[in-house]
């Protein structure tokens, strides 16, 4: 009988204590023989405390930057760099630097130039980077990859997919939110990157040369507020009460996006009722009125890519939809798949030359778990850990030479948006 040998314990600093490092902390919990958290690093005293008493870190392996962390001596095997998407960059060079592995959430950064010096810094150090490519890590798309993969539709000629943001993410996110100004944080890049990545995964080894894309902001704007809407949901609107938008039925009695809306109120042990009725009339930005914000990102978004092959693929962003999904329609030399990621399943035909038949149709159920990106961001941590192991990849594994065309992608869309022009994509070697 084989005994199973336990996986190398390794162990991880978390830098940027927001909602997103301490999720993927979280995996040190379900797997303590794996990963232990034994450092880190955050400007916020408030949020560097809380963490630290969550994961039992001493204070001497508490620093308030990433940069701080970078000039001690390196004292674990990785870093978990969760700050803002315009932090990513200058945090993770000198983290590289330094000698720590590096797991960094998406957007890698926020332009070709910054993307390029991060991919420079790491085939100079050696160092593992693993971009949060979440939904690769999706059953759903794992799933979809793997039929791909095995040549099941052929040769992948058209793709076409689509991203809906519900009304309230958009709210929160992208009008509201931190998300909301084009100059620091373009929505397509900060949303659809994901998406982006995925087109570049089904066509894996094929690379992107041409875009074309269009957008605009056509709702989130004064001119498009309804009669009787205020600038404060519950300060001066007539319309509150049947607004889907308003702050007091997203953030309080639906209970929707808690981590973002209350974070004013993150010095509070227990905010009562009162406390964030207060919040919301008064400076957080989550009481403003939809149509009365400071944000200038599009609400809606078209790419159109080209790849070498001559495949193309469509991509759409939609923010404010009722119902919120991701879906995608792959058409190849032999077949088709299709699919909504919500709905936990994929459609795969064939066409059948059989006499009476048209098409074959097989449908696949997939795993949904209730949890963010179907359940990927644990999985992602754990191919982490995997690969730094030096076991072999799986299939989701994504190298920061893979993770970068996604991005090129994000940033010549944005451009032909702006300049009403097609843009080529740059061979990065
Ligand atoms: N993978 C996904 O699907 C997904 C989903 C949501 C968000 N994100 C990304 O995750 C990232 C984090 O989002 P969030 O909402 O958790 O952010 P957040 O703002 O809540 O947390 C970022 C933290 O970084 C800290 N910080 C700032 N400068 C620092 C420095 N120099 N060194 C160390 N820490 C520093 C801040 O004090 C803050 O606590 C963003 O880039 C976002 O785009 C990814």
């Amino acid at each position: 009988m084989h005994s199973q040998l336990a996986p190398q314990k390794l162990t991880a600093v978390l830098v940027g204590l927001g909602h997103r490092a301490r999720t993927y902390g979280a995996y040190a919990f379900e797997h303590p023989e794996e990963l232990e958290i034994v450092g880190l690093a955050d400007p916020d005293p408030r949020r560097l405390e809380h963490t630290a008493t969550v994961f039992d870190v001493p204070p001497e392996r508490c620093f308030r930057s990433a940069e701080e962390l970078a000039m001690q001596p390196r004292f674990a095997d990785a870093a978990i760099n969760g700050t803002m998407d315009r932090q990513h960059v200058p945090t993770t060079l000198p983290l590289l630097e330094a000698g720590y592995h590096v797991l960094l959430e998406k957007p890698i950064a926020p332009n070709q130039k910054e993307l390029l010096s991060l991919l420079h810094m790491v085939r100079k150090t050696g160092r593992t980077l693993m971009i949060c490519h979440v939904l690769r890590y999706a059953p759903f798309y794992a799933a979809i990859r793997q039929r791909v993969r095995d040549g099941e539709i052929g040769e992948i000629i058209s793709i076409t997919s689509s991203e809906r943001v519900s009304y309230h993410h958009m709210a929160v996110a992208f009008v509201r939110g931190k998300w909301r100004r084009r100059a620091e944080n373009p929505i397509l890049l900060a949303k659809c990157c994901h998406d982006l990545d995925l087109l570049c995964w089904y066509k894996s080894g094929v690379r992107p040369v041409r875009v074309a894309s269009h957008g605009d902001l056509t709702y989130f704007r004064p001119d498009k507020a309804p009669p009787g809407a205020g600038t404060r949901c519950l300060v001066d609107c007539q319309i509150e009460a049947g607004c889907p938008y308003s702050a007091r039925k997203n953030y309080i009695e639906q209970g929707l996006w808690g981590f973002y809306a209350w974070e004013s109120l993150e010095h509070l042990e227990n905010p009562t009722l009162d406390d964030r009725l207060e919040s919301l009339r008064t400076d957080n930005p989550f009481g403003r009125c939809v149509w009365h914000c400071d944000n200038d990102v599009v609400d809606h978004q078209s790419v159109i890519v080209e790849f070498a092959d001559g495949c193309v693929a469509t991509h759409t962003l939609v923010g404010g939809a009722a119902r919120p999904c991701r879906t995608v329609h792959l058409v190849g030399t032999r077949g088709e798949i299709e699919g909504v990621m919500e709905e936990g399943r994929f459609t795969i035909r064939k066409p059948d030359a059989r006499p009476g038949h048209e098409y074959t149709e097989e449908q696949v159920d997939v795993n949904v778990v209730g949890s963010m990106h179907g359940g990927g961001d644990l999985r992602l941590v754990g191919d982490f850990l995997r690969v730094l192991r030096g076991e072999p990849p799986s299939l989701s594994t994504t190298t920061i030479e893979d993770s970068i065309y996604g991005h090129l992608i994000a940033y010549a869309a944005d451009q032909s948006m702006l300049e009403h022009r097609v843009v080529d994509i740059q061979i990065i070697s």
